[in-house]
């Protein structure tokens, strides 16, 4: 059994979806804690499934690495076999990532190397793209310049603002998610491979 700790900083929609899948014992992964930069809403759902979690508040970027030290700390607890980056909106200290690596995946709300950065949805729309889409890549130490594990296409609609993009964007990284960590899990996906040039 795959044990996988979530990170957030959000609504935990997609951390909701993974919880969800994980519930259904033929589910390979199970998620043994969820962590937080701040008391993200999406806390009550770990609550909710009855798993652990923990804050570790972010006080600025120049106490970014106390921040990755302490983070990294508390990993090191749980030390479960993938961490699943869901909406944690702050980029990981150099050394977390190397500690990890490439056990660190994220999801990310358009098709890499398109609109990198914490506002894919948005740069999408500003470039008048026709087409953006979601993408589940590992971490490395770049912003969302790891490699692609899974990626769709979601189609930008007339009269489409952020919001409403965004929300038919996630249930789509949601099953990109789900089903990358299931190949992790069952061995279909190595992320060793995957992260060797
Ligand atoms: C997702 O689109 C994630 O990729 C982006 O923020 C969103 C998180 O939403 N970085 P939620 O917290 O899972 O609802």
């Amino acid at each position: 059994m795959l044990t996988v700790a979530v990170l957030i900083s959000g609504a935990g929609s997609n951390l909701r979806a993974l919880l969800e899948a994980a519930a259904d014992p033929a589910f390979p992964a199970r998620v043994v804690v969820v962590g937080a930069d701040r008391e993200a809403e999406g806390l009550a759902h770990a609550e909710a499934f009855g798993v652990p979690s923990f804050v570790i508040p972010w006080r600025g970027a120049a106490a970014r690495d106390e921040w990755g030290a302490q983070l990294h700390a508390q990993l090191e607890v749980w030390n479960p076999d993938l961490i699943v980056l869901s909406g944690l909106m702050k980029l990981l200290p150099g050394a977390v990532v190397d500690a990890w690596s490439p056990r660190i995946i994220n999801t990310h709300p358009a098709y890499l190397p398109e609109f990198p950065g914490a506002h894919g949805v948005r740069d999408a729309l500003a470039a008048g793209a026709e087409r953006t889409g979601a993408s589940v890549i590992v971490v490395d130490t770049g912003v969302d310049s790891g490699p692609i594990l899974a990626q769709e296409r979601v189609d930008v609609l007339p009269g489409d603002d952020e919001h409403s993009l965004h929300e038919r964007i996630k249930p789509v990284e949601r099953r990109l998610l789900i089903d990358v960590v299931r190949r992790i899990a069952v061995g279909e996906l190595n992320l060793v491979a995957a992260s060797t040039p």
